[in-house]
């Protein structure tokens, strides 16, 4: 069974007709943006506002109307994946590097659904190292820093350079192994001079759709 078709797919039935919708990156929302395009060739009428320029040209491949912030006074729904959910559904995000894009649009919707196979549910946040955006200029001081936070952070790279996010920063993926307090760390990462922001999403997401244990899918609303 592909899980991140069955999860990604369901997470399209919570878009009505006239919604705007954030269109998540990745691939488990990959999906999800499929069964949008088909629906919209049936007729749904929905305004998209992309994550990252990858899922910007998917979306305008599948004939989904895209719009750009100067243009809505809201977000209905966003719909995205993430690299790590805890029981109280903080996420990890950025393995695509589209965190920053994903964190704004996320918070501006007024139901953030978030679309996770079962192998991202975890008890703990921080096997999976944390992307952090930061600026190019004194990278290394910055990197220094969030060491002092208790992880190890390596510089991403793409075909031997610096991978570069849509907004040109360059990302730090920050082993902490194990996240004690996601709320806490977002806060002190975003502190430090020279961090954009991290893929630490706390109390953002409204639902989580994921697969239990017997291979069926489950839909979880946050508390
Ligand atoms: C991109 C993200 C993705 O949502 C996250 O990496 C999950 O991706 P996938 O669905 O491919 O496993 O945060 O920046």
């Amino acid at each position: 069974m592909n899980e991140k078709k069955e999860v990604g797919e369901k997470a399209a039935e919570f878009v009505k007709d006239g919604m705007v919708v954030g269109l998540g990156t990745g691939s488990t929302v990959y999906y999800t943006l499929l069964k949008l395009g088909r629906l919209v060739q049936q007729g749904l009428s929905i305004r998209g506002i992309p994550t990252s320029k990858q899922t910007e040209k998917l979306a305008k491949e599948l004939g989904i109307p895209l719009v750009s912030f100067h243009e809505i006074d809201h977000i209905d729904v966003a719909i995205d994946g993430a690299d790590e959910v805890n029981p109280e559904y903080n996420l990890i995000k950025g393995g695509g590097g589209a965190l920053l894009r994903e964190k704004i649009i996320a918070k501006a919707a007024h139901t953030f659904i978030v679309v996770a196979d079962s192998q991202k549910m975890v008890n703990q946040l921080g096997v999976f190292p944390l992307p952090v955006e930061v600026l190019p200029f004194g990278v290394e001081m910055t990197s220094k820093y969030i060491e002092e936070l208790g992880c190890s952070a390596k510089l991403r790279l793409q075909e031997g350079n610096p991978y570069q996010t849509d907004n040109r920063h360059y990302i730090l993926d920050c082993s902490f192994q194990t996240i004690s307090n996601p709320a806490i760390l977002e806060k002190d990462l975003n502190l430090i001079p020279g961090v954009i922001d991290n893929g630490l999403f706390v109390e953002m997401a409204d639902l989580v759709i994921t697969m239990n244990a017997s291979k069926e899918i489950d839909i979880n609303l946050r508390k």
